[in-house]
Parts: C-alpha cells; structure tokens; sequence
C-alpha cells in the first residue's frame, strides 16, 4: 500500500466558488480514485496542528484563518505513487508558477488561496489521512480495509 494513498484538501476559497465538482473531476480525470471523503470546517486548534510544520513561518496566522473561513473537503486518493503523481496534478505551490492543465493553475488565485493541498511524501500522507480518517474506516478503490500504508 505503501505509496498508493495520499490526501487532498480542497480548500475553504475553492468550495465557496462552487469548484469541488470541477476538481474533483480533474482528480479522476488524473488517474485517481477517492477512496473517503468527508466536508468540514477545521477549529482553529485542528488547523493550527495540521500546518504545525509551518508555525514558525511568517504566513502561519494568515494560513490558519485562511483554512478556518468555511468548509473544506477532505479526501483519501488512491493510484500508484500517488503523492508525487498527485503533485504534479496540483502544480507549483505557487499559481503563478503552475503549469496549464493543473489544478492550481486554473482554479487558485494566489499562494495562500492555492485551491488545494497534496501531501508531500508517503510519511506525510499516512499522517494526514490518519488526522482526518480513522483507519478502521478506510478502504481501497476495491472495498477492502486499507490495513497499512
Ligand atoms: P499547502 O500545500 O496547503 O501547504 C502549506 C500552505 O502554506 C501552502 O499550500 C500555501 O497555501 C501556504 N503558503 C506557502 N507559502 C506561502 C507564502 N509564502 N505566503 C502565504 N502562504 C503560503
């Protein structure tokens, strides 16, 4: 399992502008199953120990107001090597430097309201998915219990 999973949010500002249905069509478009999805809105305390690898960086507050400004979508996808496959999907962290065709580029407006998250490696990804999914809840694209990473 190792290296099949990793996990997207679809970010506060992206939700409002009614684009879940657009992403989430690129995502399959790209190859990827989703294998759990849930919508929430983060506490400040959820948020502030999702980015915590962040805290010390300048835009930290703003990242954490940002992610707490409505509902998000969390969500567990599924394709081989699928953190890096996934990263390039999204593009440059940044809009301004993503490529055409990538997610960020057609529906993020700047780096902080970038439209999506991806994880950044496998270790991450096991992390995350665990923050947002219980593991004796999640199942591969073939319904059985995902049982390790
Ligand atoms: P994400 O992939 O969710 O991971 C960390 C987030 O921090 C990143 O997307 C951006 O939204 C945000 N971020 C990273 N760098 C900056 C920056 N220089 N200014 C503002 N926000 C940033």
């Amino acid at each position: 399992m190792k290296g099949n999973y990793t996990l997207t949010m679809i970010k506060p500002q992206a939700v409002k502008n009614q684009n879940i249905g657009n992403i989430l069509a690129l995502i399959n478009n790209g190859g990827f199953r989703i294998t759990a999805m849930k919508m929430l809105v983060l506490s400040n305390a959820q948020a502030k120990a999702f980015y915590a690898i962040h805290k010390e960086r300048p835009f930290y507050g703003e990242l954490v107001e940002f992610m707490t400004s409505g509902p998000i979508i969390a969500a567990v996808l599924e394709k081989d090597n699928a953190v890096l496959d996934y990263r390039k999907l999204m593009g440059a962290t940044n809009p301004a430097d993503a490529d055409e065709g990538t997610i960020r580029k057609q529906y993020a407006s700047n780096i902080q309201n970038n439209a999506v998250h991806g994880s950044d490696s496998d270790e991450n990804a096991k992390n995350e998915i665990n923050f947002f999914f219980a593991t004796n809840n999640l199942y591969t694209s073939c319904g059985e219990l995902v049982e390790e990473f």
